[in-house]
Protein backbone atom coordinates (compact mmCIF):
# COMPACT_ATOMS: atom_id res chain seq x y z
CA UNK A 1 0.00 0.00 0.00
CA UNK A 2 1.33 3.73 -1.04
CA UNK A 3 0.28 6.39 1.19
CA UNK A 4 0.67 10.14 0.31
CA UNK A 5 1.84 11.74 3.57
CA UNK A 6 1.33 15.74 3.09
CA UNK A 7 3.04 17.44 6.02
CA UNK A 8 5.09 14.60 7.10
CA UNK A 9 8.10 16.33 7.56
CA UNK A 10 6.31 17.76 10.25
CA UNK A 11 6.19 16.83 13.70
CA UNK A 12 3.31 14.49 14.24
CA UNK A 13 3.67 13.47 10.49
CA UNK A 14 7.62 12.11 10.35
CA UNK A 15 6.11 10.16 14.11
CA UNK A 16 3.73 8.84 11.70
CA UNK A 17 6.11 8.09 8.38
CA UNK A 18 8.08 6.13 10.79
CA UNK A 19 5.36 4.06 11.68
CA UNK A 20 3.82 3.82 8.19
CA UNK A 21 7.28 2.37 7.35
CA UNK A 22 7.17 0.00 10.09
CA UNK A 23 4.03 -1.62 9.28
CA UNK A 24 5.15 -2.10 5.58
CA UNK A 25 3.51 0.99 3.75
CA UNK A 26 5.39 2.73 0.81
CA UNK A 27 5.14 6.10 1.83
CA UNK A 28 5.75 9.48 -0.26
CA UNK A 29 5.35 12.79 1.52
CA UNK A 30 4.90 16.09 0.39
CA UNK A 31 5.83 18.86 2.14
CA UNK A 32 7.01 22.84 1.46
CA UNK A 33 9.08 22.78 4.74
CA UNK A 34 7.92 26.11 5.85
CA UNK A 35 7.60 24.74 9.87
CA UNK A 36 10.04 21.59 9.34
CA UNK A 37 13.96 20.46 8.35
CA UNK A 38 14.85 18.04 5.55
CA UNK A 39 17.11 16.89 8.09
CA UNK A 40 14.01 15.21 9.21
CA UNK A 41 14.36 12.12 6.71
CA UNK A 42 18.21 11.67 7.43
CA UNK A 43 17.23 11.32 10.83
CA UNK A 44 14.09 8.83 9.56
CA UNK A 45 16.93 6.84 8.06
CA UNK A 46 18.36 6.28 11.52
CA UNK A 47 15.82 4.79 12.86
CA UNK A 48 13.81 2.41 10.51
CA UNK A 49 16.79 2.04 7.71
CA UNK A 50 15.22 3.23 4.45
CA UNK A 51 13.88 7.22 3.32
CA UNK A 52 10.27 7.69 2.64
CA UNK A 53 10.11 9.28 -0.85
CA UNK A 54 9.98 13.38 -0.42
CA UNK A 55 8.51 15.56 -3.31
CA UNK A 56 9.63 19.40 -1.99
CA UNK A 57 5.93 21.02 -2.73
CA UNK A 58 2.81 22.92 -2.05
CA UNK A 59 -0.34 21.43 -1.17
CA UNK A 60 -1.91 24.18 -3.10
CA UNK A 61 -0.16 23.26 -6.00
CA UNK A 62 -2.31 21.40 -8.02
CA UNK A 63 0.18 20.22 -10.80
CA UNK A 64 2.20 19.13 -8.23
CA UNK A 65 -0.35 17.26 -6.75
CA UNK A 66 -1.93 15.78 -10.30
CA UNK A 67 2.38 14.45 -10.91
CA UNK A 68 2.73 12.63 -7.43
CA UNK A 69 -0.81 11.36 -8.54
CA UNK A 70 0.37 10.18 -11.98
CA UNK A 71 4.11 9.68 -10.59
CA UNK A 72 3.04 6.96 -7.85
CA UNK A 73 0.54 4.12 -7.40
CA UNK A 74 -1.28 6.31 -3.87
CA UNK A 75 -3.86 4.24 -2.49
CA UNK A 76 -4.77 7.04 0.45
CA UNK A 77 -3.83 9.82 1.95
CA UNK A 78 -2.97 10.95 5.26
CA UNK A 79 -3.51 14.87 5.43
CA UNK A 80 -1.25 16.73 8.13
CA UNK A 81 0.04 19.61 5.99
CA UNK A 82 -1.00 23.39 7.45
CA UNK A 83 -0.15 26.02 9.73
CA UNK A 84 -1.08 25.67 13.23
CA UNK A 85 -0.25 28.52 15.65
CA UNK A 86 -3.06 29.89 17.46
CA UNK A 87 -2.33 32.99 18.15
CA UNK A 88 -0.80 33.73 14.80
CA UNK A 89 -3.96 32.55 13.17
CA UNK A 90 -5.97 35.78 14.97
CA UNK A 91 -3.10 38.00 13.50
CA UNK A 92 -2.97 36.45 9.78
CA UNK A 93 -6.32 34.95 9.25
CA UNK A 94 -6.07 34.85 5.58
CA UNK A 95 -2.87 32.82 5.66
CA UNK A 96 -4.71 30.09 8.24
CA UNK A 97 -7.59 30.08 5.61
CA UNK A 98 -5.83 29.70 2.33
CA UNK A 99 -2.90 27.11 3.25
CA UNK A 100 -5.76 24.66 5.69
CA UNK A 101 -9.07 25.53 4.08
CA UNK A 102 -7.92 26.02 0.26
CA UNK A 103 -5.35 23.95 0.74
CA UNK A 104 -7.66 21.17 1.59
CA UNK A 105 -9.80 21.76 -1.26
CA UNK A 106 -6.99 21.51 -4.14
CA UNK A 107 -6.49 18.23 -2.62
CA UNK A 108 -9.21 16.87 -2.71
CA UNK A 109 -9.59 18.07 -6.47
CA UNK A 110 -6.31 16.31 -7.51
CA UNK A 111 -7.64 13.57 -5.73
CA UNK A 112 -11.12 12.98 -7.13
CA UNK A 113 -9.27 13.61 -10.51
CA UNK A 114 -6.60 10.81 -9.73
CA UNK A 115 -9.49 8.49 -8.32
CA UNK A 116 -8.20 8.55 -4.81
CA UNK A 117 -11.39 9.00 -2.52
CA UNK A 118 -9.53 7.28 0.70
CA UNK A 119 -8.63 10.46 3.18
CA UNK A 120 -7.34 10.74 7.03
CA UNK A 121 -7.88 14.65 8.17
CA UNK A 122 -5.66 16.50 10.99
CA UNK A 123 -8.28 17.56 12.94
CA UNK A 124 -8.38 19.08 16.61
CA UNK A 125 -10.20 18.46 20.05
CA UNK A 126 -10.63 22.28 19.04
CA UNK A 127 -13.20 21.85 17.09
CA UNK A 128 -15.85 21.02 20.42
CA UNK A 129 -16.12 24.87 20.97
CA UNK A 130 -15.86 26.38 23.67
CA UNK A 131 -19.08 25.53 25.88
CA UNK A 132 -19.03 21.34 25.00
CA UNK A 133 -19.06 19.15 28.36
CA UNK A 134 -15.96 16.93 29.12
CA UNK A 135 -15.02 14.42 28.31
CA UNK A 136 -15.89 15.19 24.47
CA UNK A 137 -17.44 12.46 22.82
CA UNK A 138 -17.22 12.09 19.01
CA UNK A 139 -21.47 12.55 18.90
CA UNK A 140 -21.11 15.66 20.45
CA UNK A 141 -21.85 18.58 17.88
CA UNK A 142 -18.86 21.02 17.14
CA UNK A 143 -18.66 24.40 18.85
CA UNK A 144 -17.88 27.76 18.70
CA UNK A 145 -14.60 28.12 17.44
CA UNK A 146 -12.41 31.04 18.98
CA UNK A 147 -9.90 31.51 16.53
CA UNK A 148 -9.27 31.64 12.93
CA UNK A 149 -7.09 28.52 13.13
CA UNK A 150 -9.84 26.68 15.07
CA UNK A 151 -12.31 27.62 12.83
CA UNK A 152 -9.92 26.50 9.84
CA UNK A 153 -10.28 22.95 10.98
CA UNK A 154 -13.99 22.97 11.61
CA UNK A 155 -14.15 24.51 8.26
CA UNK A 156 -12.47 21.56 6.45
CA UNK A 157 -14.28 19.27 8.43
CA UNK A 158 -17.56 20.38 7.19
CA UNK A 159 -16.42 20.10 3.63
CA UNK A 160 -15.13 17.25 3.99
CA UNK A 161 -18.87 15.60 5.29
CA UNK A 162 -20.15 17.09 2.73
CA UNK A 163 -17.81 15.86 -0.26
CA UNK A 164 -18.89 12.21 1.34
CA UNK A 165 -22.76 13.25 0.81
CA UNK A 166 -22.38 14.12 -2.60
CA UNK A 167 -20.09 11.06 -3.54
CA UNK A 168 -20.56 7.90 -1.68
CA UNK A 169 -17.02 6.73 -2.94
CA UNK A 170 -15.28 8.76 -0.65
CA UNK A 171 -13.96 7.81 2.62
CA UNK A 172 -12.87 9.87 5.39
CA UNK A 173 -11.65 9.94 8.58
CA UNK A 174 -11.01 13.21 10.75
CA UNK A 175 -9.16 12.45 13.80
CA UNK A 176 -9.32 14.96 16.64
CA UNK A 177 -5.76 15.18 18.32
CA UNK A 178 -5.86 16.12 22.11
CA UNK A 179 -2.25 17.22 23.25
CA UNK A 180 0.40 15.18 21.33
CA UNK A 181 3.85 15.45 23.30
CA UNK A 182 6.94 13.45 23.37
CA UNK A 183 9.52 12.18 21.03
CA UNK A 184 10.82 8.94 19.20
CA UNK A 185 12.22 6.99 21.94
CA UNK A 186 15.48 6.82 19.70
CA UNK A 187 16.00 10.53 20.52
CA UNK A 188 16.36 11.24 16.56
CA UNK A 189 13.26 12.69 15.54
CA UNK A 190 10.65 15.36 18.01
CA UNK A 191 9.20 18.52 17.98
CA UNK A 192 11.09 21.34 16.67
CA UNK A 193 9.15 24.51 16.81
CA UNK A 194 10.56 28.03 15.21
CA UNK A 195 11.57 30.76 17.74
CA UNK A 196 9.67 30.60 20.81
CA UNK A 197 7.41 28.02 21.39
CA UNK A 198 3.40 28.19 21.74
CA UNK A 199 2.85 25.55 23.55
CA UNK A 200 3.77 23.43 27.00
CA UNK A 201 5.64 20.91 26.36
CA UNK A 202 8.64 22.34 24.38
CA UNK A 203 8.53 25.56 26.50
CA UNK A 204 9.56 23.22 29.53
CA UNK A 205 11.93 21.05 27.64
CA UNK A 206 13.66 24.24 26.61
CA UNK A 207 14.08 25.60 29.92
CA UNK A 208 15.13 22.34 31.36
CA UNK A 209 18.07 22.56 28.47
CA UNK A 210 18.96 26.17 28.89
CA UNK A 211 17.26 27.90 26.40
CA UNK A 212 14.83 29.83 28.29
CA UNK A 213 14.88 31.26 31.78
CA UNK A 214 11.45 30.23 32.86
CA UNK A 215 7.98 28.98 32.50
CA UNK A 216 5.23 31.42 32.80
CA UNK A 217 2.18 29.07 33.70
CA UNK A 218 -0.73 30.54 32.36
CA UNK A 219 -3.04 31.43 35.35
CA UNK A 220 -3.57 29.32 38.38
CA UNK A 221 -7.10 29.96 39.40
CA UNK A 222 -8.63 27.76 37.58
CA UNK A 223 -11.68 25.84 38.50
CA UNK A 224 -9.50 22.69 38.85
CA UNK A 225 -7.86 20.48 40.85
CA UNK A 226 -4.76 22.71 41.58
CA UNK A 227 -6.27 26.09 40.26
CA UNK A 228 -4.48 25.58 36.60
CA UNK A 229 -5.39 24.19 33.69
CA UNK A 230 -6.08 20.32 32.78
CA UNK A 231 -5.35 18.62 29.11
CA UNK A 232 -5.43 15.11 27.60
CA UNK A 233 -1.51 15.08 27.09
CA UNK A 234 -1.17 11.77 24.79
CA UNK A 235 2.49 10.76 23.53
CA UNK A 236 3.00 11.18 19.60
CA UNK A 237 4.15 7.77 19.06
CA UNK A 238 0.50 6.70 20.22
CA UNK A 239 -0.75 9.36 18.00
CA UNK A 240 1.06 7.86 15.04
CA UNK A 241 -0.34 4.07 15.78
CA UNK A 242 -4.04 5.80 15.98
CA UNK A 243 -3.52 6.94 11.94
CA UNK A 244 -1.90 3.48 11.20
CA UNK A 245 -5.46 2.22 12.81
CA UNK A 246 -7.13 4.50 11.22
CA UNK A 247 -6.22 3.58 7.96
CA UNK A 248 -8.35 0.37 8.44
CA UNK A 249 -11.66 2.52 9.03
CA UNK A 250 -10.86 3.83 5.07
CA UNK A 251 -12.54 0.48 4.15
CA UNK A 252 -15.85 1.64 5.04
CA UNK A 253 -16.94 4.94 2.89
CA UNK A 254 -18.45 7.82 4.24
CA UNK A 255 -17.07 10.13 7.26
CA UNK A 256 -15.93 8.68 10.62
CA UNK A 257 -14.68 10.62 13.43
CA UNK A 258 -12.45 9.66 16.30
CA UNK A 259 -10.72 11.43 19.09
CA UNK A 260 -7.23 10.40 19.53
CA UNK A 261 -6.51 11.00 23.39
CA UNK A 262 -5.71 9.22 26.70
CA UNK A 263 -9.30 9.55 28.45
CA UNK A 264 -7.39 11.94 31.52
CA UNK A 265 -6.78 15.19 32.17
CA UNK A 266 -3.37 16.71 33.86
CA UNK A 267 -2.66 19.74 35.00
CA UNK A 268 -0.21 22.04 34.10
CA UNK A 269 1.58 21.75 37.31
CA UNK A 270 1.39 17.94 37.10
CA UNK A 271 3.28 18.27 33.78
CA UNK A 272 6.02 20.33 35.21
CA UNK A 273 6.37 18.08 38.17
CA UNK A 274 6.27 14.78 36.46
CA UNK A 275 9.18 16.28 34.18
CA UNK A 276 11.10 17.07 36.82
CA UNK A 277 10.41 14.25 38.56
CA UNK A 278 11.64 11.67 35.60
CA UNK A 279 14.26 13.86 34.22
CA UNK A 280 15.65 15.00 37.95
CA UNK A 281 16.47 18.54 35.71
CA UNK A 282 14.79 21.95 37.99
CA UNK A 283 12.52 24.01 35.51
CA UNK A 284 11.77 27.13 37.18
CA UNK A 285 8.56 29.04 36.82
CA UNK A 286 6.32 31.80 38.00
CA UNK A 287 2.68 31.94 37.54
CA UNK A 288 1.49 34.21 34.99
CA UNK A 289 -1.94 35.41 33.41
CA UNK A 290 -4.56 33.19 32.06
CA UNK A 291 -3.97 33.55 27.97
CA UNK A 292 -6.69 34.30 26.22
CA UNK A 293 -8.73 31.72 24.40
CA UNK A 294 -7.70 28.57 26.77
CA UNK A 295 -10.00 26.73 28.33
CA UNK A 296 -10.26 25.37 31.95
CA UNK A 297 -9.87 21.63 31.60
CA UNK A 298 -10.68 18.81 28.43
CA UNK A 299 -10.05 16.22 27.48
CA UNK A 300 -11.08 12.73 25.42
CA UNK A 301 -14.14 10.17 25.82
CA UNK A 302 -11.51 7.79 24.18
CA UNK A 303 -13.58 4.92 23.96
CA UNK A 304 -14.87 4.96 19.75
CA UNK A 305 -11.23 4.33 18.41
CA UNK A 306 -10.66 1.55 20.90
CA UNK A 307 -14.36 -0.37 20.21
CA UNK A 308 -13.82 0.46 16.58
CA UNK A 309 -10.04 0.44 15.77
CA UNK A 310 -8.92 -1.13 18.35
CA UNK A 311 -6.38 1.47 19.45
CA UNK A 312 -5.63 2.95 22.77
CA UNK A 313 -3.04 5.63 23.95
CA UNK A 314 -0.34 2.86 25.80
CA UNK A 315 2.51 5.24 26.85
CA UNK A 316 2.81 6.10 30.11
CA UNK A 317 3.39 10.05 31.50
CA UNK A 318 6.98 8.52 32.75
CA UNK A 319 7.95 7.52 28.75
CA UNK A 320 6.14 11.08 27.17
CA UNK A 321 8.67 12.80 29.76
CA UNK A 322 11.76 10.25 29.15
CA UNK A 323 11.35 10.90 25.65
CA UNK A 324 10.72 14.86 25.45
CA UNK A 325 13.60 14.94 27.04
CA UNK A 326 15.90 12.26 25.26
CA UNK A 327 14.65 14.18 21.78
CA UNK A 328 15.62 17.76 23.67
CA UNK A 329 18.70 17.52 25.12
CA UNK A 330 20.24 15.24 22.01
CA UNK A 331 19.13 18.01 19.72
CA UNK A 332 19.21 21.19 21.93
CA UNK A 333 18.71 23.28 18.81
CA UNK A 334 16.53 20.84 16.84
CA UNK A 335 17.54 19.60 14.06
CA UNK A 336 19.75 22.36 13.50
CA UNK A 337 22.16 20.53 16.32
P1 LIG B 1 3.93 20.81 11.97
O1 LIG B 1 3.92 22.27 11.70
O2 LIG B 1 5.10 20.24 12.69
O3 LIG B 1 3.73 19.99 10.62
C1 LIG B 1 3.00 20.49 9.53
C2 LIG B 1 3.83 20.27 8.28
O4 LIG B 1 3.08 20.75 7.16
C3 LIG B 1 5.15 21.04 8.30
O5 LIG B 1 6.20 20.16 7.94
C4 LIG B 1 4.96 22.13 7.23
O6 LIG B 1 6.18 22.46 6.58
C5 LIG B 1 3.95 21.48 6.29
N1 LIG B 1 3.11 22.41 5.55
C6 LIG B 1 2.41 23.47 6.02
N2 LIG B 1 1.74 24.07 5.02
C7 LIG B 1 2.00 23.35 3.88
C8 LIG B 1 1.57 23.46 2.54
N3 LIG B 1 0.76 24.45 2.14
N4 LIG B 1 2.03 22.56 1.64
C9 LIG B 1 2.87 21.56 2.02
N5 LIG B 1 3.31 21.42 3.29
C10 LIG B 1 2.87 22.30 4.22
O7 LIG B 1 2.57 20.47 12.77
P2 LIG B 1 2.14 19.18 13.55
O8 LIG B 1 2.16 19.47 14.99
O9 LIG B 1 2.89 18.01 13.05
O10 LIG B 1 0.61 19.10 13.12
C11 LIG B 1 0.20 18.36 11.99
C12 LIG B 1 -1.28 18.60 11.76
O11 LIG B 1 -2.00 18.24 12.94
C13 LIG B 1 -1.64 20.05 11.49
O12 LIG B 1 -2.68 20.08 10.53
C14 LIG B 1 -2.15 20.55 12.82
O13 LIG B 1 -3.05 21.61 12.69
C15 LIG B 1 -2.82 19.32 13.37
N6 LIG B 1 -2.92 19.30 14.82
C16 LIG B 1 -1.79 19.42 15.57
C17 LIG B 1 -1.87 19.40 16.96
C18 LIG B 1 -0.64 19.53 17.82
O14 LIG B 1 -0.77 19.65 19.03
N7 LIG B 1 0.57 19.49 17.27
C19 LIG B 1 -3.11 19.28 17.58
C20 LIG B 1 -4.26 19.16 16.78
C21 LIG B 1 -4.14 19.16 15.40
C1 LIG C 1 -3.18 24.68 21.84
C2 LIG C 1 -4.26 25.35 21.06
C3 LIG C 1 -5.09 24.30 20.33
C4 LIG C 1 -4.17 23.48 19.43
C5 LIG C 1 -3.06 22.88 20.30
C6 LIG C 1 -2.04 22.15 19.45
C7 LIG C 1 -4.73 27.43 22.25
C8 LIG C 1 -5.73 28.20 23.03
N1 LIG C 1 -5.07 26.17 21.93
O1 LIG C 1 -3.80 23.80 22.77
O2 LIG C 1 -6.10 24.91 19.57
O3 LIG C 1 -4.91 22.43 18.81
O4 LIG C 1 -2.37 23.93 20.99
O5 LIG C 1 -1.31 23.02 18.63
O6 LIG C 1 -3.66 27.93 21.95
N2 LIG C 1 0.80 26.73 29.01
C9 LIG C 1 1.49 27.44 29.98
N3 LIG C 1 2.66 28.04 29.62
C10 LIG C 1 3.18 27.96 28.36
C11 LIG C 1 2.46 27.21 27.39
C12 LIG C 1 1.28 26.62 27.75
O7 LIG C 1 1.05 27.55 31.13
O8 LIG C 1 4.24 28.55 28.10
C13 LIG C 1 -0.46 26.07 29.40
C14 LIG C 1 -1.65 26.58 28.62
O9 LIG C 1 -2.23 27.67 29.27
C15 LIG C 1 -2.54 25.34 28.61
C16 LIG C 1 -1.57 24.16 28.68
O10 LIG C 1 -0.33 24.70 29.11
O11 LIG C 1 -3.31 25.33 29.78
C17 LIG C 1 -1.38 23.49 27.34
O12 LIG C 1 -1.07 24.50 26.39
P1 LIG C 1 -0.67 24.15 24.87
O13 LIG C 1 0.43 23.17 24.87
O14 LIG C 1 -0.47 25.44 24.17
O15 LIG C 1 -1.96 23.38 24.34
P2 LIG C 1 -3.48 23.88 24.27
O16 LIG C 1 -3.66 25.25 24.75
O17 LIG C 1 -4.31 22.82 24.93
Amino acid sequence: MTVLVTGGAGYIGSHTVVQLIAQGSQVVVLDNLCNSNPEVFNRIEDIIGVQPTFVEGDIRDRECLDSIFSTYSIDSVIHFAGLKAVGESSQIPLNYYQNNVHGTLVLCEAMAAADVKKLIFSSSATVYGEDAPVPYEETMPRGKTSNPYGTSKAMVEQILTDLCKSDPEWSVTLLRYFNPIGAHPSGCIGEDPKGIPNNLMPFISQVAVGKRKELSIFGNDYPTTDGTCERDYLHVMDLADGHVSALSALEYNGVHIYNLGTGNGLSVLAMVNSFMDVTGVDVPYSFADRRDGDLPAFWADASKAEKELGWSATRTLDQMMEDTWRWQSNNPNGYDG
